[in-house]
């Protein structure tokens, strides 16, 4: 199983959101901890709250700086970071009312969701922004 460590070839080149990206594998990290170490239903439901905030304030940072500086793909991008949002809802609601447990597969889910966003639909926008005084 992974560890949701971040590496250097996650990099957006944009120091913000590279430290944002960490801390969501670190809150990754910190659920996946939470489960190892037994922590009951409110603890585990409390760190997966806050995955979510945290998660819906990196989106709306980057949606910030898309939408100053013109991105031609924020559309698109706005909707995967939707999506997500979405299936956290999801996940949440479901946990809350013990119709779902977090497994391995969770992890591997969000682990993969993250990763392969960042090395694809964030990393298009490196190029763009990369150009823009910011
Ligand atoms: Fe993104």
């Amino acid at each position: 199983m992974a560890v949701f460590e971040w590496e250097p070839r996650y990099s957006v080149h944009i120091e913000e959101f590279d430290a944002h990206h960490q801390k969501l594998l670190a809150l990754l990290r910190k659920l996946h901890q939470s489960m190892l170490d037994g922590q009951g239903k409110q603890i585990v439901g409390t760190i997966l709250v806050e995955l979510k905030s945290y998660t819906q304030y990196h989106f709306e940072a980057e949606e910030e700086k898309m939408q100053l500086h013109g991105y031609p793909k924020f559309e698109e991008h706005k909707k995967q970071h939707e999506a997500l949002i979405d299936q956290l809802d999801e996940l949440i609601n479901e946990y809350k009312a013990d119709k779902r447990q977090i497994t391995t597969d969770t992890y591997r889910f969000l682990n993969n969701w993250l990763t392969n966003h960042i090395m694809s639909a964030d990393k298009q926008y490196t190029a763009f922004f990369k150009d823009k005084d910011m």
